[in-house]
C-alpha cells in the first residue's frame, strides 16, 4: 500500500508560496488539449517545447537528500494549428521502476550515499534519474543526466524507449546534460567526465542524427565537477572550478557525491580550450577562484579573442542552497551574477572578467541560432529581490554590447522556470516559460515576445497539473 503523499498546505506553511510547487510528486497526464487563458496561440508556432526536471522529491514519506536527486519528468507541448496539447510523462529509468515496485527508495545517488551493510553499499550504483536536460533528435528525444548514458523518448507520445549508447557509449560512460549544437553544420557537441584510476574529460562529436562520430580525451589534474562548457566559434572551452571531490567516500559509499565534495579556491579556475576540429588541447591556464553550472553562450571577435557569458558564484555553497530547496525554505546565502569573461585562447591569457548585472540571476540562454557565434541577446531567469528563500520571479533580456536590459517580473508568488528561446518563420521569435502561481497552485505556459518582455505573455495556457521547477528544456521546429 504505498504511503499518503504529504499535504500541501502543511508542508508550504511558513515557507514561500513557490514551496507549493514541490509539495507533492507531479501527477502524470497524457496529451491534453490546453485551455488558452490569455491571448491566442500564434498560428506560425509550430513545434514542440520539451522541459525537464525532477518530478518527485519523496517517496513512502522520504524526501531524497538533494535537488538533483529527484525522478526526471518531462513536460512537452506540442504546438499545431492554432491550439496546443500539454502531456508529462516521468522517465521510466530501471531505477524508477525498481523503486515502484519496492515502494522505497532503493538507490544512492548525487546527495544521497548507499544504505545497508558494508558489502552491499560497495557494489551499489547511483540511479540514473535521467531528471537534468532534453535534447530532440530528428527521430527521437534524449533524457539528460551527466554520468551514464542518456534515454531514449518517443518525440510525440513520451514512452520511455530505454538507455541509447548513441552509436558507441559504453553502459555507465557518461553523456553530460549541456550539449551545444551548431545549427549552421550539424554538428554536435558534448562531454562526459571520468573520474577513477584516471581523471580526464572525454569529448564527443556527433553528427546531427545523434551518432557518435568522433572523440577526444582531455587530462583533469584534479577530481572536479564539470556540469557544463562552451562552444566558442573554433573552440571547446571548459572551466574547471577549484570544487574537488574526495573519491574514498564515495567508493567507501560512505558519503554521497555532494557531501564528498570541497572548495579549496587555492587551486583557481583552470580554463582548458579545445580545438573543436580535432577535439585536441590548445591552451590550458589557471585564473581566479570562482564556480559556475552554467555558460550562457561564447563567441571569437575578429581580433581572434574569445568572449564568454557565465553566471559566477563566489563559492560552492550554491552546492548547499539547492540541497535545502528540497526543504522548501533554503537558508544559504548564494551570490549568483552575470560574468563575462574574455580571453586570449590561443595563448592562454584572461583578459578580463566583468559582472555585467547586479542581479541574482541563473539559466542564461541565446537563441538557438547563436551558440558559438556572436549573441545581440541573453536571456536568464533572476529574483527581482535578493531574498535567500526565494525562487526567481522574473525573466530578463541582456543586450551585452550596449548593457540594455528588457525585463518582466511575474505578480506576486508567480515563478518562472528557464526561457526557451523560439524562433519564428517570420522573424517573430518568442520566449516559452512555464510559470507556477502558488496562489492557485496553477502552471501555465506563457508565450512572451523575445523582442518586448516587459509587453508581458502575448499567450497564458493552463497547464492541467502543477509543474514543478526543472533545469533545462529545448524546442522542436515541425
Ligand atoms: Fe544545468
Amino acid at each position: 500500500m504505498p504511503a499518503p503523499t504529504r499535504d500541501r498546505n502543511a508542508f508550504s506553511q511558513g515557507k514561500p508560496l513557490w514551496s507549493r510547487a514541490i509539495a507533492t510528486p507531479t501527477v502524470e497526464f497524457g496529451p491534453t488539449p490546453l485551455t488558452v487563458l490569455v491571448g491566442q496561440v500564434p498560428t506560425d508556432l509550430r513545434g514542440s517545447l520539451y522541459r525537464n526536471g525532477p518530478g518527485r522529491l519523496q517517496r513512502a514519506g522520504e524526501t531524497v537528500d538533494h535537488w538533483f536527486d529527484g525522478d526526471g519528468g518531462i513536460l512537452a507541448i506540442h504546438f499545431a494549428a492554432g491550439g496546443a496539447t500539454g502531456l508529462y510523462r516521468y522517465v521510466q529509468t530501471q531505477g524508477l521502476q525498481a523503486e515502484v515496485a519496492a515502494n522505497r527508495y532503493l538507490y544512492p545517488g548525487y546527495g544521497k550515499p548507499a544504505s545497508g551493510p558494508f558489502w552491499k553499499r560497495l557494489s551499489a550504483k547511483p540511479k540514473n534519474v535521467a531528471n537534468t536536460s532534453v535534447f530532440a533528435l530528428p527521430d527521437k528525444l534524449l533524457a539528460l543526466w551527466e554520468a551514464d548514458n542518456p534515454h531514449a523518448l518517443d518525440l510525440e507520445t513520451l514512452e520511455t524507449l530505454g538507455l541509447d549508447d548513441l552509436g558507441i557509449l559504453q553502459p555507465r560512460q557518461p553523456y553530460s546534460a549541456h550539449p551545444k549544437w551548431d545549427t549552421q553544420t550539424g554538428d554536435l557537441y558534448n562531454f562526459g567526465v571520468v573520474l577513477g584510476r584516471r581523471n580526464y574529460i572525454q569529448l564527443y562529436r556527433s553528427d546531427a542524427t545523434g551518432q557518435i562520430r568522433q572523440q577526444g580525451q582531455l587530462p583533469l589534474s584534479r577530481t572536479s565537477l564539470v556540469h557544463d562548457f562552451v562552444l566558442a566559434g573554433p573552440y571547446l572551452i571548459f572551466l574547471i572550478p577549484p570544487v574537488v571531490l574526495s573519491l574514498l567516500p564515495i567508493l567507501l559509499q560512505n558519503k554521497g557525491f555532494s557531501d564528498a565534495m570541497q572548495w579549496q579556491p587555492q587551486h583557481g579556475t583552470q580554463v582548458i580550450v579545445v580545438d573543436r576540429h580535432t577535439l585536441e588541447e590548445v591552451s590550458r591556464f589557471e585564473t581566479d577562484p570562482w564556480f559556475q553550472w552554467h555558460f550562457g553562450n561564447g563567441y571569437q571577435v575578429a581580433d581572434g579573442t574569445v568572449v564568454i557569458d557565465y553566471v559566477r558564484y563566489d563559492n560552492f555553497d550554491t552546492n548547499q542552497w539547492l540541497k535545502e530547496f528540497v526543504t522548501g525554505y533554503p537558508k544559504t546565502p548564494v551570490s549568483a551574477r552575470l560574468y563575462r569573461l574574455r580571453i586570449d585562447a590561443a595563448v592562454g591569457k584572461v583578459l578580463s572578467n566583468e559582472p555585467q548585472l547586479d542581479q541574482e540571476c541563473e539559466f542564461p540562454i541565446v537563441a538557438p541560432q547563436d551558440v558559438g557565434q556572436y549573441h545581440n541577446s541573453l536571456f536568464y531567469c533572476y529574483k527581482s529581490q535578493p531574498k535567500n528563500e526565494e525562487y526567481f520571479d522574473s525573466i530578463g533580456c541582456l543586450q551585452p554590447d550596449s548593457g540594455r536590459t528588457s525585463q518582466l517580473t511575474f505578480a506576486n508568488g508567480c515563478y518562472p522556470i528557464e526561457p526557451t528561446y523560439v524562433p519564428g518563420p517570420q522573424g517573430t521569435d518568442w520566449i516559452l516559460t512555464v510559470v507556477f502561481d502558488g496562489n492557485q497552485d496553477q502552471s501555465t505556459l506563457q508565450i512572451l515576445p523575445a523582442d518586448n518582455l516587459e509587453a508581458g505573455p502575448i499567450c497564458i495556457l493552463a497547464l492541467p497539473e502543477i509543474i514543478p521547477f526543472g533545469f533545462h528544456g529545448t524546442w522542436k521546429t515541425k
